[in-house]
């Protein structure tokens, strides 16, 4: 078997640290692509000089040519622009502008990827990210099962991170789930997570586990307030963790951006579900039985999905 190959597309906060995580973890050769030549040349090779330090033995170069992608087993794509101010007239765009924008480079990364990689699976990153599974599906033309979109493995974490620094507990022992799109919407579910088996009601008050199910869902802006720009680390980190399930095939069940056909009672709508990963992609979607409560904020988060869906106009 041959080396392993992944290619990340946008070598900005989040393509360049899935590269560094990839490479701590020796998983795969890595291609850094992006418009920005100078970037994601410049990026692998000062991460290339790192790996006689580290100790690992993983190639890494940057491009902005996608013949160099050939044959990757796994392409991550956080190519996208952020929602920022324009400098001239102090506008933001609305949110259809930035749809629209994101949905033009992740159509063109998708179709450049499907040419090279033809039999890769594409792990979607760049927002809105439920959307952007849409366009990278339809304009790869690859089967469902090889277009999947990581928001629930970040989303998880979080919800994760916060209840272990509530409790003062180890975040290993911590279980639990969120469903949903990857937005304000989200459904975190009280209901199945527990602290090493024990449920997680039993160690804290509602008060306090619905304040961290609000943080939760607040998450990806509590750090734009802090940093100025959006995450990076844990992105990348959940990104890196589904490529990992792929690259080894390890039937991971992680929490993901998946095409629903009936799943959930939904259907051709990419919505975040627990998935099983390995080395066809989205091997199966598991189907959790939920309660009316569960379903309603379901519905909810599923209904602000589709209505940015709309506006893809497939
Ligand atoms: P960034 O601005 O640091 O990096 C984006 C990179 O994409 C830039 O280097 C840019 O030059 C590149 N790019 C733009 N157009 C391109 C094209 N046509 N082809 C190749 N590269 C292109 O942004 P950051 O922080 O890395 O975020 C990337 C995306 O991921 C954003 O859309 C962000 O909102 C999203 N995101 C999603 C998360 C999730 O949970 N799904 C979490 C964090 C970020
Ligand atoms: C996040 O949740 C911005 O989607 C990004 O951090």
């Amino acid at each position: 078997m041959g080396r392993k190959k992944v290619t990340v597309v946008g070598a900005g906060n989040v393509g360049s640290t899935c590269a560094v995580w990839i490479a701590a973890k020796e998983l795969a050769d890595v291609v850094l692509v992006d418009i920005v030549e100078g970037a994601a040349k410049g990026k692998a090779l000062d991460l290339f000089e790192a790996t006689p330090v580290l100790g690992k033995d993983v190639k890494l170069v940057g491009s902005k040519d996608y013949a160099e992608t050939a044959n990757s087993d796994v392409v991550i794509i956080t190519a996208g622009v952020p929602r920022k101010k324009d400098p001239v007239t102090g506008q933001f765009p609305s949110r259809d502008e930035l749809v629209k924008t994101n949905q033009a480079i992740v159509g063109e990364v998708a179709r450049e990827v499907a040419k090279y990689s033809p039999d890769a699976v594409l792990v979607i990153v760049s927002n809105p990210l439920d959307a952007m599974c849409h366009v990278a599906l339809n304009e790869s033309k690859f089967p469902a099962h090889r277009v999947v979109g990581m928001a629930g493995a970040l989303d998880t974490a979080r919800y994760k991170s916060f209840i272990a620094m509530e409790l003062g507990v180890s975040v290993k022992d911590i279980h639990g789930i969120v469903l949903g799109g990857h937005g304000d919407e989200m459904v975190p579910l009280p209901r199945h997570t527990s602290v090493a088996g024990i449920p997680v009601r039993e160690l804290m008050s509602e008060e306090r586990l619905q304040a961290i199910i609000e943080r939760t869902r607040k998450g990806g802006g509590e750090i734009v307030g802090l940093i100025g720009v959006s995450a990076w680390y844990a992105p990348a980190a959940g990104a890196v963790d589904m490529a990992e399930a792929i690259l080894k095939d390890q039937k991971r069940v992680i929490p993901s951006a998946v095409l629903l056909n009936g799943q959930y009672g939904y259907n051709n709508l990419y919505v975040g579900v627990p998935a099983v990963l390995g080395s066809g992609g989205v091997e199966k979607v598991i189907e959790m039985q939920l309660n009316d409560e569960e379903k309603a904020m379901l519905a909810k988060s599923s209904k602000a999905v589709s209505d940015v869906v709309a506006v893809l106009g497939y």
